[in-house]
């Protein structure tokens, strides 16, 4: 049986003291929530301190947005993994959207960071998604089997352990568009199917795979619901108590359930 994941990706959003308020909201919340669902939050760096000592002693756990995938020396402007981890993250966020499309990342580079994330002792989450005009022309799984071949590419399965997957259509991320429980479920199982073909199948039906794109309280719990969905990376509804608690409900919910 997986475990739910929420995760909450706050993006280049909050300050210093609404972070720190935040953390210590979602740290009261988070200690009814030890069986089945686990939580993340994943500040922006500067506030990566400030919120690890907030949660400390929760039950809540902490990421960052991106690393990168050099040991530490002359990279101005850069994280190294060993920074994060000093900062007491355990999780980065690697391949999302925006760092994909904004900041023009290719597979080849979250390839880089994916690697060096899991050797320093971080756990990745690897985000895929396809955008509009690929969903349109039919070229969803397509996309999807060329991003997860090109962040995986030489990862064993003892290193891939350490990866949660999230499947992010990009027209659905802060659009206020969600994609179908059906076209969440959809593209969840496929990706699962590719890991059991690119490892094992008793691999594959342990890693988690989230759900991004628009998660609020009003449609988490179909989306959760399906067989393949194992949790969710949420950006706008992370960035206040009254939006995330209510998402990471909706998993205990369906974790009591079953
Ligand atoms: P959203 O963002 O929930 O605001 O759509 C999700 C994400 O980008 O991870």
């Amino acid at each position: 049986m997986r475990r739910f994941l929420i995760a909450g990706n706050w993006k280049m959003n909050t300050t210093r003291q609404s972070a720190v308020a935040l953390a210590g909201e979602l740290a009261t919340a988070g200690s009814n929530y030890e069986a089945g669902v686990e939580i993340l939050v994943c500040p922006p760096y500067p506030y990566l301190i400030p919120v690890a000592e907030k949660l400390s002693g929760s039950a809540v756990q902490l990421g960052a947005q991106d690393v990168y995938f050099e040991a530490p020396g002359a990279f101005t402007g850069e994280v190294a993994v060993e920074m994060l981890k000093d900062c007491r993250c355990r999780f980065v966020i690697l391949g999302h959207s925006e760092r994909r499309h904004v900041l023009g990342e290719s597979d080849e580079i979250i390839n880089r960071k994916l690697r060096a994330a899991i050797s320093g002792g971080l756990q990745v989450v690897l985000c895929v998604g396809e955008l509009l005009s690929e969903r349109q022309a039919g070229q969803t799984e397509e996309v999807l089997d060329r991003q997860m071949q090109g962040g995986l590419s030489g990862v064993a399965e003892a290193d891939a352990a350490n990866v949660v997957i999230a499947y992010e259509p990009v027209w659905a991320i802060g659009t206020g568009v969600t994609a179908t429980p059906e076209q969440a479920e959809s593209a969840h199982e496929h990706l699962r199917n590719w890991l059991a073909t690119r490892y094992t199948p008793g691999f594959s039906e342990n890693v988690l795979i989230l759900y991004g794109g628009s998660v609020k309280a009003d449609n988490a719990e179909s989306l959760l619901g399906q067989a393949n969905v194992d949790g969710a990376l949420v950006g706008g509804a992370s960035l206040k108590s009254s939006t995330f608690v209510p998402i990471i409900e909706a998993a205990r919910k369906l974790s009591a359930r079953t």
